[in-house]
């Protein structure tokens, strides 16, 4: 099975098909943040906190459950992810009490 080249955050890698981006990511080296990501487990309600900007699309994608396509270009640290994030994590901190 060929390999997808991807871009993230500008770095070209060679990807196996099946893989998500968090862990094309992960395997060069670059983070992103997790919170409801547990390996090979599905989430109920995604977090969101760990959308990344894919550059033909209109909407963040979930880096933990989006999976790489051929020629796709990420960008895990534009001003529209770091704001989701921010909003992603403001409201959760909003609702939680008790610690
Ligand atoms: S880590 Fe929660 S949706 Fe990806």
């Amino acid at each position: 099975m060929s390999k997808f080249e991807i871009t993230i955050d500008g770095q070209a890698l060679w990807v196996d098909p099946g893989t998500t981006i968090l862990n094309a990511a992960n395997a060069a080296g670059v983070i992103i943040p997790t919170l409801c990501y547990v390996p090979a487990k599905t989430v109920e309600h995604p977090c969101g906190i760990c959308v990344v900007e894919v550059d033909d699309r209109e909407d963040l994608l979930p880096a933990c459950s989006t999976l790489v396509e051929d020629g796709m270009k990420v960008a895990t640290q534009s001003d529209r992810v770091t704001e989701s994030r921010q909003r992603v994590l403001t409201s959760m901190l909003s609702r939680h009490y008790g610690d």
